[in-house]
């Protein structure tokens, strides 16, 4: 599919679904669902064939029904009345500015939005993203292969300040922190206070404390959450332009 024309009507546009998306949010409690469904979209991005990405092909049944994406049909039905009230903004664009307004909105950073994203409806082989019961060189493999680094392997994990994992969605069950509705850097502290009644530690977020590359980005983000939210940004911010031309 070709690349949508960014011009005024088309940032009009993106202006006033940033509203919808932040007010629909704000109704439905559903931002970590909505940042949850930008990740998968975007995380199937595999550098050396330059093929998955950020290109909404996470519409399409082949590519919903993969594991991993077990409950993200609520957030793509939920994006779809969004794209209806703007049908010239790419489904593409439309998942990855709904989780970019997500994180606002529960009190996140700012991420910067650059649209022009381009649709596809091409299926990425499953098992590109990440599984949960594996460890830090499974994270490595799988975050190197989109381009990103350590740096940004332990940002990202902080996206789990939002949300829960859901038994018969994942297998696991419970919220990574007290407030699963608030986005601020208490996903780190929890990770290095250990397993605690109530909260989830997957074999994928206590990786982040196993290894000598990763641990110190716990440490420094549970410290001070100023560098994480700048940390967090940049990182969201490449993960969500992954093979874009403009990245
Ligand atoms: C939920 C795994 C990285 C955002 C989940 C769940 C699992 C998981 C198993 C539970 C799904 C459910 O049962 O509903 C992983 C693994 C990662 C990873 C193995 C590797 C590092 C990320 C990243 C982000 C993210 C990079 C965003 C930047 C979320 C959010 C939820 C979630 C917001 C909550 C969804 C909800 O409440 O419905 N993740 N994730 N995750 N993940 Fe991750």
């Amino acid at each position: 599919m070709p690349a949508p024309i960014v011009d005024d009507e088309y940032k009009k546009s993106i202006e006033k679904a940033r509203r919808s998306l932040r007010a629909f949010i704000a109704e439905k409690n559903c931002a970590p669902i909505m940042l949850r469904l930008a990740w998968h979209d975007a995380g199937t991005y595999d550098a050396s064939s330059r093929t998955g990405g950020p290109n909404g092909s996470i519409r399409s049944e082949r590519e919903f029904t993969h594991g991993a994406n077990n409950g993200l049909k609520i957030a793509i039905d939920f994006c779809e009345a969004i794209k209806v009230k703007y049908p010239v903004i790419t489904y593409a664009d439309i998942y990855q500015l709904a989780g970019v307004v997500a994180v606002e909105v529960t009190g996140g950073p700012t991420i910067e939005f650059v649209p022009g994203r381009k649709d596809s409806v091409a299926t990425p082989p499953e098992g590109r993203l990440p599984d949960a019961r594996k460890g830090p060189s499974h994270l490595k493999d799988i975050f190197y292969r989109m381009g990103l680094s350590d740096k940004d392997i332990v940002a990202l994990s902080g996206g789990h300040t939002l949300g829960r994992a859901h038994k018969e969605r994942s297998g696991f069950e419970g919220p990574w922190t007290a407030n699963p509705l608030k986005f601020d850097n208490s996903y780190f502290g929890e990770l290095l206070k250990g397993e605690s009644d109530g909260l989830l530690l997957l074999p994928t977020d206590k990786a982040l404390l196993e290894d000598p590359a990763f641990r110190p980005y716990v440490e420094l983000y549970a410290r001070d959450e100023d560098v994480f939210f700048r940390d967090y940004a940049e990182s969201h911010k490449k993960l969500s332009e992954l093979g874009c031309v403009h990245s």
